[in-house]
């Protein structure tokens, strides 16, 4: 009898898993999201819709925190949205999966209900690599929101962002590797994939691949102007005095660090 383990760790990960615990830490979106919202408005925010929803984390988190809380996820890949249903949706109450819905859409489609805050996370709509496509989508987005509404949006960057280059990152049991594999200077797209590595060396390579554009910061505020928002505001991470790192406290700046990479948030209002 063989005492070797018959399946490699990588064999046996779920990738939507890995990409859950290694990327995204939807309770503190959720507290910005709030913070924000409640530091700009009077009233309480109810309906949230999150774009580009994936396994719809985060859409269930804003559910979870208020019963006033409703949210709607879009995403075009019916995989991923079965995934979130299986392991997010469901684990919510009956009640909590009442507010929320899940469309297998794409996010320029109209939807009838006005949303007051709109989510495009973990810079999903990189993928739109003209500034007429990213505005089509800008401009939709703020079709689709209420009067007094907000889209929350991320960007990276900083002088490591437009390179080919491997980082890797420790998480608990597995090793989280974001790979820039070709960056275009002439068109500022790129191709980026993540990686997991696990502790019997196994890996799971390209579990995800991105094509999209590295767009700057005064890009997308322009064209968020353009398509109709009234401002755009950049969230900067504030740094902790100890290490010299970001301390996860966000605050509406115009000028930030010329960090070797960076993420930030942008604040659009209608
Ligand atoms: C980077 S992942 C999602 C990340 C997730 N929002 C997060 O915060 O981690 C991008 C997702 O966008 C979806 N997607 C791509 N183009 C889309 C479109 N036009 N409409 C809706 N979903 C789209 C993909 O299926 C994929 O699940």
């Amino acid at each position: 009898m063989s005492l070797l383990p018959k399946h490699k760790l990588a064999e046996l990960a779920d990738r939507h898993d890995l990409y859950q615990r290694s990327v995204q830490n939807t309770e503190t979106e959720i507290d910005f999201i709030l913070e924000t919202w409640n530091g700009l408005r009077r009233r309480p925010a109810e309906l949230l819709r999150e774009d580009f929803c994936g396994t719809a984390n985060t859409a269930c988190e804003w559910v979870r925190r208020d019963p006033g809380h409703f949210a709607i996820g879009i995403d075009l890949d019916r995989e991923v949205l079965q995934w979130g249903q299986q392991h997010n949706v469901s684990h919510l109450s009956s009640e909590e999966q009442h507010r929320l819905e899940l469309i297998n859409g794409n996010v320029l489609d109209d939807l009838q209900e006005r949303s007051d805050i709109v989510l495009a996370m973990n810079f999903s709509y990189f993928l739109f690599r003209t500034r007429n496509e990213l505005r089509e989508y800008f401009s939709s987005v703020h079709a689709g929101l209420a009067k007094d509404g907000m889209f929350f949006l991320d960007a990276y960057g900083g002088y490591d962002a437009p390179r080919e280059l491997e980082e890797t990152r420790d998480c608990d049991d597995f090793v989280y590797i974001w790979n820039q594999a070709e960056f275009n200077p002439i068109d500022s797209c790129m191709i980026c994939h993540i990686h997991f590595e696990f502790a019997d060396g196994s890996r799971m390579d390209k579990a995800f691949s991105y094509y999209w554009r590295l767009w700057t910061l005064p890009e997308i505020r322009e064209i968020l102007l353009e398509a109709g928002f009234r401002r755009a505001d950049v969230y900067w991470e504030g740094t902790d005095e100890g290490t010299e790192e970001g301390n996860g406290e966000y605050q509406s700046r115009e000028i930030g660090e010329a960090d070797a990479g960076w993420v930030c948030y942008i604040v659009a209002q209608t």
